[in-house]
């Protein structure tokens, strides 16, 4: 009797655990996306939400090959009078008073010896979101490996230099 009720509770643990584990990682919101960042910044709450464009935050993403993510003062032009005492903003203070910058994961990656500039694409009028998918809908963004097939597929179908050898291996 006693060795039962220890076989049903172990029995229901392991079934706790199980479900735990298969919720924390199948159905949480963060399921499938990108690595944590050091602040959990959304790109659904900032862009879609609150409208704010895509080059307020990335200026230089026309004219340079760093398109730049923003220093942490360029958040707190908001965030000093918006949500100032959430705890994730208090985050960013820290990052400031102690001018670090803010250790953001990078989740675009080319291999080394391409060289990628947006400045062509962006002239030609490609959305952002031909290349970088729907960002305005995602609070985490995903990790993506450019391979050559990815950059050839839309020359092809948009008849741009294909040469790539030549156009873009540095
Ligand atoms: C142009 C203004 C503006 C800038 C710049 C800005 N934010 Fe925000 N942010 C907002 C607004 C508005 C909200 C929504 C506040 C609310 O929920 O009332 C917000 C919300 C947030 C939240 C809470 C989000 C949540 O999930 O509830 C975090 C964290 C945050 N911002 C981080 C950042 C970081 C980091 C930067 C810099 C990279 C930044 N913000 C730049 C306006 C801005
Ligand atoms: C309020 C500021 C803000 C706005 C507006 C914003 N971003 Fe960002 N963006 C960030 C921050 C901060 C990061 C770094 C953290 C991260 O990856 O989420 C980032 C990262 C990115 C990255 C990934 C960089 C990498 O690591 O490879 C892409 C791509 C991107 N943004 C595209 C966009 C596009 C497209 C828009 C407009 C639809 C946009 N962003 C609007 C602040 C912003
Ligand atoms: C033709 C495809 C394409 C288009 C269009 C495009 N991007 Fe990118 N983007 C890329 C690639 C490829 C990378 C990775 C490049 C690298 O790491 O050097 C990247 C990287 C980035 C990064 C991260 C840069 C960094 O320093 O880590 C940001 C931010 C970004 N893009 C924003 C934007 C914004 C904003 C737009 C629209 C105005 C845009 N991109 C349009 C392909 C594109
Ligand atoms: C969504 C479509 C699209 C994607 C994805 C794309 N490109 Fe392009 N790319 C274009 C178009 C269109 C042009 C032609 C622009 C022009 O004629 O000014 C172009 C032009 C270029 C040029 C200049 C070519 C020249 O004639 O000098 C280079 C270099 C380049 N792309 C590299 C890349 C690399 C590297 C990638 C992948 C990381 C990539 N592109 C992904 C559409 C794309």
């Amino acid at each position: 009797m006693k060795k039962n009720t220890a076989a049903i509770v172990l029995t229901l643990i392991t079934i706790f655990s199980v479900a735990a584990f298969v919720i924390y990682f199948w159905a949480s919101p963060s399921a499938g996306l990108g690595p944590e960042q050091p602040i959990p910044f959304s790109h659904n709450v900032h862009v879609a939400v609150k409208q704010i464009q895509c080059q307020y935050c990335h200026p230089y993403v026309a004219y340079s090959n760093f398109p730049g993510i923003p220093p942490v003062e360029k958040c707190l032009h908001c965030h000093n009078y918006i949500i100032e005492k959430h705890p994730q903003i208090q985050k960013e203070h820290k990052y400031f008073n102690t001018q670090t910058s803010t250790p953001w994961v990078k989740v675009n990656y080319v291999a080394e010896h391409v060289l990628f500039n947006h400045q062509r694409h962006i002239n030609n009028k490609i959305a952002c979101r031909e290349c970088h998918g729907p960002v305005e809908n995602i609070h985490r963004l995903p990790p993506k490996n450019w391979q050559m097939g990815m950059c050839l597929e839309c020359h092809n179908k948009k008849d741009a230099n294909v040469d790539c050898w030549l156009a873009c291996h540095s």
